[in-house]
């Protein structure tokens, strides 16, 4: 199956991932486990889990986390990983287009496609061109009698504009589900604040578009126009989902949460001329604001990169604090992407 939008999996689809990346994250650490549970249940250790299959990484936009723990899960599953981190060593600086490149990938024999773009919605344009490659590529082989037997290649979206990030939002919901059964509580009904540019974040807009599936309670703190979209509020309304906007207000929405998920201002879609000074000050979590929280404190998750240069999400004054998840998070990202 593709992994193109968290939109297309259902509750159980969700947790079936979930429960995979628990299975492979123990696998790895653990030898017992992988001999005795995980090679009996897929009939092979977890490092030949992806033997035989091809996958391309294919990143027009800067990646560090998406793009390496792709390779680091491809890597160490024993499938065989290639592609670019920028367009600049590639022919799409020719003029050559999106479609012309990704075909290549294609008609290579690439089974996996892992794309970051800019441009919301290209990962399920790229899968409906692939899936024509393919085909003609299939039936020209064919007419000239010589076996041909590339498969439609899955494509993995790695984050489009500020529309889906699916594989970050699964390893979020793992981070979260880790962080439920430390607390004994379900994600269903478990309180989640999302703050800071809630309007620009893929990351964001993915758990918002899964949170009626999930039952998750959403609520939203962000300064002035970096709150959440009307569109995004509509939906939710639409869905019959509980959230609560609570403005400005990031003590209140996070004293109302058990997990708070901050994010970095995307000055990359925001553009230049705006004001960020209003969201470098709100959204600076330091180690101070979380001592006026007290014994409300949630935990901290991030997505990662933090925006040190400029804006400082995360202050350095809350490294190692306990509160603070996001590294934890990052790690399941491997996890997940073998997943
Ligand atoms: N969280 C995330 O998507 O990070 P990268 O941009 O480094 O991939």
């Amino acid at each position: 199956m593709d992994v193109i939008s968290m939109s297309d999996f259902d509750e159980t689809g969700i947790y079936s991932v979930l429960d995979a990346v628990d299975q492979v994250r123990k696998a790895l650490h653990d030898h017992e486990y992988n001999r005795n549970v995980f090679q009996k249940k897929h009939n092979r250790p977890v490092e030949k889990l992806l033997e035989g299959i091809l996958e391309a990484t294919l990143f027009v936009e800067n990646s560090t986390r998406t793009n390496f723990s792709s390779r680091v899960a491809a890597m160490r599953t024993g499938a065989m990983v290639d592609g670019f981190s920028s367009i600049e060593n590639t022919s799409l600086t020719k003029g050559e287009t999106w479609a012309d490149t990704a075909a290549m990938f294609a008609c290579y024999g690439f089974d996996v496609l892992v794309m970051r773009s800019t441009t919301e919605g290209l990962p399920r344009w790229t899968k409906e061109f692939v899936s024509n490659t393919n085909q003609q590529l299939k039936e020209q082989y064919s007419k000239a009698g010589i076996p041909f037997n590339y498969r439609n290649p899955m494509i993995i979206n790695g984050g489009d504009g500020r529309h889906q990030h699916p594989t970050q939002c699964f390893l979020d919901l793992r981070t979260m589900l880790d962080i439920g059964n430390i607390q004994n509580i379900p994600l269903r009904g478990l309180p989640i604040a999302l703050l800071n540019d809630i309007a620009n974040s893929r990351v964001h807009s993915s758990i918002i578009s899964v949170a009626p599936t999930l039952g998750l309670e959403l609520h939203f703190a962000a300064p002035g126009r970096f709150g959440p979209r009307e569109s995004q509020l509509e939906y939710l309304k639409a869905k019959g989902a509980t959230f609560y906007n609570h403005g400005d207000d990031w003590e209140k929405a996070m004293r109302s949460s058990t997990i708070a998920i901050h994010s970095r201002p995307q000055k990359e879609r925001v553009g230049k001329g705006e004001d960020l000074r209003t969201i470098k000050e709100w959204g600076c979590m330091t180690a101070e604001r979380f001592q006026k929280l007290a014994n409300q404190v949630p935990y901290l998750l991030h997505p990662r990169p933090v925006d040190s240069a400029l804006f400082e999400e995360i202050h350095y004054s809350l490294r190692f604090h306990d509160a603070d998840w996001s590294l934890f998070q990052a790690s399941n990202g491997p996890y997940t992407r073998m997943a």
